[in-house]
């Protein structure tokens, strides 16, 4: 079966027939079937009109299906899509699709709005325009009655299409983008070596803009989103989008920069599980353009149009809810604590061991071993951060450097068993794939440093979206307790003092400080960059938090000053 008898009807199957047998010119096959269904240039040559035959356009799966980020919007969700746009008043004479797929969008937008004159759309894959032309000519001839508007179909890739020589837009034209734009990043696309990038225009040209979001690595759909603004910037119209919903914080966080004009931007999260069989997160992102710069975006659920709340830009800072943040936006400064990572070995199997008797461990491999204590540490990791307090650990691991490359020949001559043991698995210590141990001593650590031996501990797990901190004391043998490299901490000499400033982070206030900052999108939405804008001075001032506290907290509260940037400087 080729692609059209499954998406075509007998009867636009018939229409075509005859009017191909009645006819032997192309242009005039072609004006007949416009004058039914608006489609430009039908068929491109004679070829395409012997599509009857043609069995080569079979879709049974598109090879390259996720160099392409394909997932085809249902009918049923872009309908809703396009009777959200209605509710909002929003009535186009002319619609852009740039990345149409199989159309869905087109026909959605034909069924909903009552006013459209043109459609201009842009589709990669071939087999995927003739779809959508037989959709739409299918469309028109179950409803004869409806007069269809201009459709311009173009096979062309959408990086290089030339909108402004194709699509004219007049003042008083009411212009809608609508789309969903494919679903893939270019280092996704990289990693296959594909070629279905934009050359790399402007984008990643903004300095500063990478250090402050991070990456080298964007969406496509953010690519092709930000170049429709700019390239509609002076166009009445609205925009609407399905999108991840990384590239829609993205979009916001980058305003800050980009200043596109749009306005009134609002973010609906659906359900991509349901929608489109991913796990991914999702939402339809709409804003109106040619209007003031916007830098908030409101929040809702899509099936039920509830506010949730609204994100983005605040003064200079770039929040997750608005609302909140206002409410504690005073404890947003520096830390006067600085926040570390924990330590890192990239070596489970051989590091990560458990203690069966005194001195005797075993390894991931099950392994039976012995060792000197004095380079055994107990070691927590994120999964563990679990409660109030911890002086234990089920894991134990050995603790091989003070610092960052500190020379380890001391183990051969100090700590024979340890050195047995380690040499043991020297080849898996040097076939470790991070550069960082790249010409360090023999059995390096990473993460490691005075701090990581501080007796009392605050932490959190970099991983889970809980905002738990730990206290975390000295083992039964007094020797402080390691964290990985998947928590965040803060190290004290002073028991005391480790127990208030415990007290304030694990207070509500905090906590709804932090989640006002936080993208539950992110991989790691705890990191070290977050923690450092708690101004713990601040936060002891708070009234809620400073009220009934005893002497010792009036005392730690005096002694930790608002921090300058001189002093942060000294953290390095
Ligand atoms: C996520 S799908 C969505 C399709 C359609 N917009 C919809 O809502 O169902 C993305 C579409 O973009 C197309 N595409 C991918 N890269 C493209 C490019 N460079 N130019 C034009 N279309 C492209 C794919 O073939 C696919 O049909």
């Amino acid at each position: 079966m080729n692609i059209y008898n499954k998406n075509i009807s007998p009867k636009s199957v018939d229409f075509l027939q005859k009017i191909i047998k009645s006819n032997n010119n192309l242009p005039e096959i072609n004006q007949k079937i416009e004058n039914v269904c608006g489609i430009a240039d039908f068929f491109k040559n004679t070829k395409d009109a012997d599509f009857f035959k043609d069995k080569s356009l079979n879709l049974s799966d598109r090879s390259e299906k996720s160099e392409y980020g394909d997932y085809q919007t249902n009918t049923n969700l872009s309908v809703q899509v396009c009777e959200l746009l209605k509710s909002k008043k929003i009535n186009p004479n002319i619609i852009f699709e740039p990345t149409f797929g199989k159309g869905n969008f087109i026909i959605s937008s034909l069924k909903t709005f009552d006013n459209i004159e043109q459609i201009f759309g842009v589709e990669i894959y071939k087999p995927y325009i003739q779809i959508t032309k037989f959709k739409i000519l299918d469309y028109f001839i179950q409803n004869l009655n409806q007069k269809a508007p201009k459709i311009k179909l173009f096979h062309a890739n959408i990086f290089d299409f030339d909108t402004k020589k194709h699509i004219n837009i007049n003042k008083n034209d009411n212009f809608l983008i609508l789309g969903n734009p494919p679903w893939v990043t270019n280092t996704e696309l990289s990693g296959i070596n594909s070629k279905n990038l934009p050359r790399k225009v402007n984008f990643k040209n903004h300095k500063g803009l990478d250090a402050m979001t991070g990456k080298g690595n964007f969406d496509i759909a953010e690519f092709i989103t930000n170049s429709l603004f700019e390239k509609f910037a002076d166009k009445t119209g609205n925009f609407a989008f399905l999108i991840k919903n990384s590239v829609i914080k993205n979009i916001l966080q980058r305003q800050i920069v980009n200043n596109y004009k749009i306005t009134n931007l609002e973010k609906f999260i659906i359900d991509a599980k349901k929608e489109f069989n991913v796990s991914v997160n999702a939402s339809l992102f709409y804003c109106k353009l040619n209007s003031k710069s916007d830098k908030l975006c409101a929040e809702f659920d899509f099936y039920t149009k509830e506010k949730i709340k609204e994100f983005g830009w605040v003064n200079d800072k770039f929040v997750s809810n608005t609302d909140t943040y206002q409410k504690y936006a005073n404890f947003d400064g520096i830390c006067q604590y600085e926040w570390r990572q924990g330590m890192k070995h990239d070596l489970t199997k051989v590091m990560e061991i458990e203690k069966v008797a005194d001195n005797l461990y075993q390894n991931k491999f099950n392994e039976k071993f012995e060792l000197e204590e004095e380079l055994v540490y107990g070691i927590l990791k994120s999964s563990d951060l679990k409660g109030e307090t911890i002086n234990k650990t089920r894991k134990y691991t050995i603790i091989t450097q003070k610092k960052i490359g500190q020379a380890t020949s001391f183990i051969k001559n100090d700590y024979h068993k340890t050195y047995n043991y380690l040499q043991s698995k020297f080849d898996l210590f040097s076939k470790r794939k991070s550069s960082i141990y790249k010409g360090k001593p023999a059995f390096s650590i990473f993460g490691i440093g005075d701090y990581s031996f501080k007796p009392y501990k605050i932490a959190i797990s970099g991983l889970y979206k809980q905002l738990n901190f730990t206290l975390i004391k000295p083992d039964k043998n007094n020797k402080p307790i390691m964290l990985d490299d998947t928590c965040y901490f803060i190290g004290f000499d002073d028991e005391k003092e480790a127990e208030i400033i415990f007290e304030v982070l694990k207070s509500e206030e905090v906590k709804e400080f932090l989640s006002s900052l936080i993208f539950n999108d992110a991989k790691r939405s705890v990191t070290k960059d977050l923690l450092m804008r708690i101004d713990i001075s601040a936060v002891m001032k708070n009234k809620n938090i400073r009220k009934n506290k005893n002497d010792n907290y009036l005392k730690i509260s005096r002694r930790i000053t608002p921090i300058t940037q001189t002093k942060l400087a000294l953290f390095g």
